[in-house]
């Protein structure tokens, strides 16, 4: 075991599903690096890999949208972090609408926001995309609990990692 797999190993982030709309385009992946990183003003930085198809249209896009899952959501953390959109049309396959600035936002996510695009930073092969929340929504009063890497550690990535 690398030694930095004892830390790594520890962790155990809510998932979200980051979704991009750009150029008449849509994608969306499965996210497991993201936080907010910022509290005056609040921002939120979600990390997106290079080879992703959702990092090609979130180059271009000037917001982007980020759902939190509930624990049982699982089927949509498969179609998000399961499948590629190089072969499949995610968006076919949930309920969707557009949001603020054309972001496509999932109906069934249990807290989601559109974020503007303020900054973008290389962290390694992934980008940090830096957003400023300008609309978003959720259940409430919350319900269960979120889904979370431990559930989702099964889920093959649908997009060669290299
Ligand atoms: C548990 C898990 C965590 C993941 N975390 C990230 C992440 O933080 N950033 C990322 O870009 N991809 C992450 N992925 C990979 C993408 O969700 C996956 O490769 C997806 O199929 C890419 O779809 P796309 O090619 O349509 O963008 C994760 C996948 C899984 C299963």
């Amino acid at each position: 075991m690398a030694a930095m797999d004892v830390f790594l190993d520890r962790l155990d982030p809510d998932m979200c599903v980051v979704t991009a709309a750009a150029d008449g385009e849509r994608a969306g992946c499965l996210v497991g690096f993201s936080s907010q990183c910022s509290i005056r003003p609040v921002r939120y930085c979600v990390w997106i890999s290079d080879v992703n198809r959702t990092f090609r249209v979130a180059r271009s896009a000037d917001v982007l949208a980020v759902h939190l899952l509930a624990r049982d959501q699982r089927e949509t953390a498969e179609v998000f972090g399961g499948l590629t959109g190089d072969d499949v049309d995610k968006f076919g396959r949930v309920r969707w609408r557009e949001g603020y600035g054309g972001a496509a936002v999932l109906e069934d996510a249990e807290a989601w926001f559109v974020g503007r695009v303020v900054d973008r930073t290389t962290g390694g092969d992934h980008v940090g995309f830096v957003l400023e929340p300008v609309e978003w929504g959720g259940r409430e009063p919350a319900a269960g609990p979120l889904l979370r890497l431990a559930d989702a550690r099964t889920v093959r990535p649908g997009h060669p990692v290299d």
